[in-house]
């Protein structure tokens, strides 16, 4: 199977994300990993399985990513699974279910056959992280520990389970 692993990121946390994947598919299938902004329609045409992953941005995917998606034909022949990576704690339903929301709308809207999402947490950038503290009222002990915690993501676990998601995605199609 032809796979394009394909995504944005910002500080790094989606990309190590993309990596793990990328590493796992390409030990038994043709894979390639590309960012977002060397994609197009075009691209995705040379694939059977398409990976797409995204930060969370304001509850939503990141523009370039909805940009991508949002400029495909209906009913592409290529399948598609999703990823992303977001500040909140894994705990947090509300990230899960807007993000979620966000991919399965779009696929719904082309018709694309969908294979599943993955999530997992990734550790701030600094002053997103300030800001969310302001806005969200939190003390510094309770921010302390938020950040002693945030720090750890993308762990080697949360790698290991995103190839385990990609075991899945591929074995449900073969
Ligand atoms: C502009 C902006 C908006 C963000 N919005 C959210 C959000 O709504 N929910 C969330 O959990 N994280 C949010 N984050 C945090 C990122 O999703 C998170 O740190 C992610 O792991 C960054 O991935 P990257 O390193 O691949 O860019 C936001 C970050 C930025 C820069």
């Amino acid at each position: 199977m032809r796979v394009l692993v394909c995504y944005f990121s910002q500080t790094g946390n989606t990309e190590k994300i993309a990596k793990a994947i990328y590493n796992e598919i390409s030990k038994e299938h043709q894979a390639d990993i590309k960012k977002i902004d060397q994609v197009n329609t075009d691209t995705f045409k040379n694939f059977d399985l398409v990976f797409v992953g995204t930060p969370a941005h304001a509850g939503d995917l990141a523009g370039p990513v909805k940009q991508v998606m949002n400029s495909l034909p209906k009913s592409p022949k290529c399948k598609f699974a999703g990823f992303y990576t977001h500040m909140a704690p894994t705990s947090d339903k509300d990230v899960q279910s807007a993000l979620r929301g966000a991919f399965e709308k779009i696929v719904k809207e082309k018709e694309i056959t969908y294979m599943g999402t993955f999530n997992c947490m990734g550790n701030p950038d600094p002053n997103i992280a300030k800001m969310v503290k302001e806005a969200r009222k939190m003390s510094d002990d309770e921010f302390n520990e938020y950040m002693k915690e945030a720090v750890k993501h993308p762990s080697p676990e949360d790698e290991q389970k995103a190839k385990e998601f990609a075991k899945e995605v591929v074995s449900k199609i073969k």
